[in-house]
């Protein structure tokens, strides 16, 4: 299985924290948006990684990544010139998703909670997997539709009439075929490759799987100034209280086993004296 983290955009409803660079560098409480979606890449085994941006922010993503081997990860880079939509991911991606499967989330997409039906979904999915989340406010999102035995039967893109409070979250399982597909689609009104035109392609071949997310799981939103904040803060309170950081890659990957103790120690001494360190060494001790 591949990964994609797309994390373009201009993220103008931001300005100007987004002027300089883009939104999924900005901090939500003591690290960088991105993260959070990388970890739960990681977190499913996933460890060939293609960061999707543009051109003047992969300078941005390197210098905190590079090619991702101390974290026990190989990540490569690639540009997507103007905002064309998500789908066109698995365009520009084709060579690195090979013949394998892919999983793309997006680099604003930020998920906590006991997350095992995603590590699961991806190691069964045979299709496509994408997920449903009951929101309050359903024309921002892809919002699916389902019937009286839960089955999907409608995807829309921000519908004006929602037929549901189900929103797709930007984390999305696919096999191989996905690269035609997403070759095939004609541009939508807004001028983007949809990933909902892909889904509704896998749902007219009888291929889509939709998991409801249960209530207890938070998939949080980024997309505004206040929603950075509570996201802030809602790492900030459960940080703390636990004393356990949440997307700590460097611990993810120690964890996980893609690297072991001695990689582990040489990249703590690499990091500048800060609490993040003294994390980093706590967990090495226990
Ligand atoms: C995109 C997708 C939408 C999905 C959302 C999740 O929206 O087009 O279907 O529900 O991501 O974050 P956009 O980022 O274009 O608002």
């Amino acid at each position: 299985m591949k990964g994609i983290i797309l994390a373009g955009g201009s993220g103008s409803r931001l300005y100007p924290i987004t002027k300089i660079y883009s939104k999924q560098l900005t901090a939500i409480y003591d690290k960088p948006l991105i993260y959070y979606p990388l970890s739960i890449l990681m977190l499913s085994g996933i460890r060939d990684i293609l960061i999707i941006s543009n051109d003047e922010t992969i300078p941005f993503y390197k210098q905190l990544f590079n090619d991702g081997k101390q974290i026990g990860l190989n990540i490569q880079y690639a540009v997507q010139d103007a905002p064309n939509g998500i789908a066109e991911a698995f365009i520009i991606g084709e060579k690195f998703i090979d013949n394998d499967n892919v999983t793309l989330i997006l680099g604003d997409n930020i998920f906590y909670g006991q997350l095992d039906f995603i590590y699961n979904a991806i190691l069964k999915n045979t299709g496509a997997t994408i997920f449903g989340y009951r929101v309050h406010d359903p024309e921002r999102y892809g919002i699916v539709e389902f019937d009286k035995d839960g089955n999907a039967i409608s995807i829309e893109e921000k519908p004006s009439k929602p037929r549901s409070n189900f929103a797709v979250p930007g984390l999305y399982i696919y096999n191989h075929e996905v690269v035609n597909i997403s070759k095939n689609l004609k541009p939508s009104a807004r001028g983007e490759l949809e990933i909902t035109d892909v889904n509704k392609e896998y749902l007219r071949r009888k291929e889509l799987k939709v998991q409801r997310i249960s209530r207890g799981i938070a998939w949080l939103d980024t997309g505004t100034p206040e929603a950075l904040l509570q996201a802030a803060n809602f790492f900030g309170v459960i940080e703390e209280r636990q004393g356990l950081k949440v997307a700590c890659i460097e611990e993810i990957a120690y964890t996980m086993k893609f690297i072991n103790k001695q990689e582990l120690e040489s990249l703590i001494n690499s990091i500048p004296k800060s609490l993040y360190r003294d994390y980093l060494e706590r967990c090495i001790k226990d």
